[in-house]
């Protein structure tokens, strides 16, 4: 198969030297990546910014900003049979970029923000047989709102984890997760090293191109 992965964080400018982030470190994404390149698919990997090697055989894209990593994945969309989006993308970002830096001034500081566009709602239209799968990362019980998720994003499957988890989420090699099927169907990995369940994701998506 010809596999898109997203991974890593976005960055968002304020000015030229500080940006709006997140705390994705980019190991789930590219453990996706390196597993489906080891289980002999071809593989592009549109990365946000992270300092992590890239895996033997993949094919890698740098991006920085949440727009940068749409156009990415509208790019390349095309040429996969299944997008796996593991990228933290920012939600918001700051309504005007200064191209000066933004001198301090006495008192509070209000920075407005603007929506970023949704990149798996974006690349609905361009579904087709193609397989989509999104991660959720939420805190608490993560089922709820990453089963309201799989149908808003029009996914095939959204892999659910609760980050606010010592075990599981950012920074960490391990994660516990709950693989939620567009159908309901759900099975639960309980804490694992990041690479198994990237392995157990590439193992559903043959299961799934194999039944097509
Ligand atoms: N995602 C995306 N484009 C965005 C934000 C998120 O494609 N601008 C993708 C993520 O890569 C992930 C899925 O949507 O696969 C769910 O991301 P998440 O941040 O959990 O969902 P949001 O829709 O941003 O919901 P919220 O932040 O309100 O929980």
């Amino acid at each position: 198969m010809n596999i898109l992965v997203t991974a890593g964080p976005t960055r968002e400018a304020i000015d030229p030297v500080r940006f709006l982030s997140n705390r994705s470190s980019g190991r789930m994404g590219f453990a996706v990546a390196a597993a489906a390149a080891e289980a002999g698919h071809a593989v592009r990997l549109v990365a946000g910014p992270v300092a992590l090697e890239t895996p033997a055989g993949v094919e890698r894209i740098d991006v920085v900003s949440a727009e940068e990593m749409r156009a990415a994945v509208t790019e390349h969309v095309a040429w996969c049979d299944a997008l796996i989006m593991a990228a933290a993308v920012a939600d918001w970002r700051p309504a005007s970029v200064s191209d000066q830096k933004v001198k301090k001034v006495e008192g509070p500081m209000r920075l407005e923000l603007e929506r970023t566009t949704d990149i798996l709602i974006s690349v609905k239209p361009l579904k087709g047989p193609r397989i989509y799968v999104g991660f959720a990362a939420e805190t608490g019980d993560p089922v709820p709102e990453a089963t309201r998720k799989v149908t808003a994003k029009g996914l095939d499957m959204i892999v659910a984890n609760d980050v606010s988890r010592p075990d599981a989420g950012f920074e960490v090699a391990t994660n516990a997760v709950t693989f939620i099927e567009s159908g309901g169907t759900m099975r639960h990995i309980d804490t694992a090293a990041k690479t198994e369940i990237a392995a157990a994701i590439i193992q559903w998506l043959e299961s799934q191109s194999r039944q097509a």
